[in-house]
C-alpha cells in the first residue's frame, strides 16, 4: 500500500514545492500518468472521434469508447451508453434539468433538495420549477449537521417527483445517507439525482447497489484534467429524454425542417468531444484504482482526524463539522473568531498554505447556518502530516496578528 509520501511523488506539481495545497475540493492536482496520457494522445492519436474512416480517427474513437467502459465499470453501471460525457458536473446537472425535469414536471409537483446543495444543483432546477410551476423544498440540517430521519419522512411526499442530493457536502464534508433517501424517494415514485462530485475521489459510488437514477460528477476533482464531467443515468430514463445540446454527432438524419436523433449516448454528446480529457479521466480512474479506496480512506481519515484534533485545540476557532466521524470526509470548514475568512485565507496564503474562503457556491446552506462565509480546508491523498502542521502553525500566526480583536 502506497503511503501519502509516495503518492505525493506521483504529482509533479509537488516536486520541490514549499506550499501546502489544502484546496482539493476546488480542484485536485494531477498525477504524472494523467499528464502522460494527455501528452501521448496529442503525440500519437489526435483525430476527431466517430467521424473519420481512417485508422488514426478510429484509434482516437477506440480511446474514447474504452474510456466510457472504464467509467461504466468504475460506477458499476449496467451499460456503456448510460455514461454521458459532458464538460463538468454543472453541465451534467443542466442536462438533467433541461431534459428530464423540464419534460417530466408539471405545476404543483415538488422537487426536494438538500440544503447542502451546490448552486449548480439548485439554480437550474429553480429555473425549471419557475417555468412549469413546480415547487422547491429543502431537507434542512439538525444541530449536528446531518439530515434527520424525520426531515426525510416529512419533506419527501407523494407530491415529490425529483430528489437532488449531494453525496458529500463541499462545505461541511457531511456524507449524506443516500441509500435511505433513495429508498424513500422511490417509495413515492420520485427519481433521485446524486451529485457525487465531492465523493468520487474519496469513496466508491456503486450505482446499481445504490439504485441511483442519475449521478453526476466532474473529472477535475478526482485527478483528471479540467473540462470533462459525467452524467450517469439509467438507460430506460435516458432513452425517453429529449436531447439537451443540438448539433453535430447527436443526430441520425437532418432534413431542411426537422431532424432525428442518434441513439444513446451520442444523443447527449453534441459537437466535437474533449477526447484528451476523457482519456485523462480514464487514466485518473485507473490511478485511483491502483491506490485503492481502502488506502485512500485510511490516509484521508487519519489526516482529517489529525487536522480536526489540532483545530479543536485552538480556542479562537469555530469548526462546522458533524460529530459523527463515520458520516464525514475530508472537508473542514471553520472560522477564526472576529476575523473575516478572506483575511484568514490571505494570511495563510502569505505563508504558502492554500485554502478556500467564501460561500463555496452554497449560499443557501451558509444562510441556513447563519453564516456569510467560512474558511475551508480540504484534504486529499497527497497531503501529509507536515501540510497540516504548516497550516496549523500559519493559523496561529493569524491569531497573533489579530488577537487584540479576538
Ligand atoms: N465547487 C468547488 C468547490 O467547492 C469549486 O470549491
Amino acid at each position: 500500500m502506497k503511503t501519502e509520501y509516495e503518492i505525493k511523488k506521483d504529482f509533479p506539481i509537488f516536486d520541490n514545492a514549499d506550499f501546502a495545497y489544502l484546496d482539493s475540493s476546488a480542484t485536485s492536482q494531477k498525477p504524472r500518468c494523467v499528464l502522460e496520457t494527455i501528452d501521448e494522445f496529442y503525440k500519437t492519436a489526435n483525430a476527431n472521434v466517430h467521424r473519420g474512416t481512417y485508422s488514426l480517427s478510429q484509434n482516437a474513437s477506440n480511446i474514447f469508447d474504452d474510456a466510457r467502459k472504464t467509467v461504466k465499470d468504475f460506477l458499476n453501471a449496467k451499460f456503456d451508453e448510460e455514461i454521458i460525457f459532458t464538460k463538468n458536473a454543472t453541465e451534467s446537472l443542466n442536462l438533467f434539468a433541461y431534459s428530464y425535469a423540464l419534460s417530466n414536471l408539471k405545476a404543483g409537483d415538488e422537487i426536494v433538495l438538500s440544503i447542502m446543495e451546490h448552486h449548480s444543483m439548485i439554480v437550474p432546477l429553480q429555473q425549471i420549477a419557475k417555468k412549469v410551476g413546480a415547487n422547491l423544498k429543502y431537507l434542512y440540517l439538525d444541530d449536528d449537521y446531518q439530515i434527520s430521519q424525520n426531515e426525510i419522512e416529512n419533506r419527501i411526499t407523494s407530491k415529490t417527483k425529483i430528489v437532488g442530493l449531494s453525496t458529500v457536502s463541499n462545505v461541511l464534508g457531511t456524507v449524506t445517507d443516500c441509500e435511505k433517501i433513495i429508498k424513500k424517494a422511490h417509495s413515492v415514485g420520485a427519481v433521485v439525482i446524486l451529485d457525487a462530485t465531492q465523493r468520487v475521489a474519496h469513496s466508491k459510488i456503486d450505482v446499481q447497489k445504490l439504485d441511483a437514477d442519475f449521478v453526476v460528477f466532474s473529472g477535475h476533482k478526482m485527478f483528471a484534467p479540467l473540462g470533462v464531467g459525467v452524467l450517469y443515468g439509467k438507460k430506460e430514463l435516458l432513452e425517453k429524454m429529449p436531447p439537451f445540446l443540438m448539433g453535430g454527432d447527436m443526430i441520425e438524419y437532418v432534413y431542411e425542417d426537422t431532424s432525428t436523433f442518434a441513439p444513446l449516448p451520442q444523443k447527449f454528446e453534441a459537437g466535437t468531444s474533449n477526447v484528451e480529457s476523457v482519456a485523462g479521466l480514464s487514466s485518473a480512474i485507473k490511478y485511483i484504482e491502483s491506490i485503492g479506496y481502502d488506502n485512500i480512506f485510511e490516509i484521508e481519515n487519519r489526516l482529517t482526524n489529525y487536522c480536526l484534533t489540532e483545530l479543536e485545540k485552538l480556542d479562537f476557532v469555530k469548526i462546522y463539522c458533524t460529530s459523527q466521524r463515520k458520516k464525514h470526509i475530508s472537508v473542514i470548514s471553520f472560522n477564526v473568531k472576529n476575523v473575516h475568512p478572506h483575511d484568514v485565507a490571505s494570511i495563510l496564503d502569505s505563508q504558502n498554505v492554500f485554502v478556500r474562503a467564501g460561500n463555496h457556491c452554497a449560499q443557501p446552506l451558509l444562510r441556513h447556518l447563519g453564516l456569510h462565509s467560512t474558511v475551508r480546508v480540504s484534504i486529499s491523498i497527497y497531503n501529509t502530516k507536515e501540510d497540516i502542521d504548516k497550516f496549523i502553525l500559519a493559523l496561529k500566526k493569524v491569531y497573533e496578528m489579530f488577537k487584540k480583536y479576538i
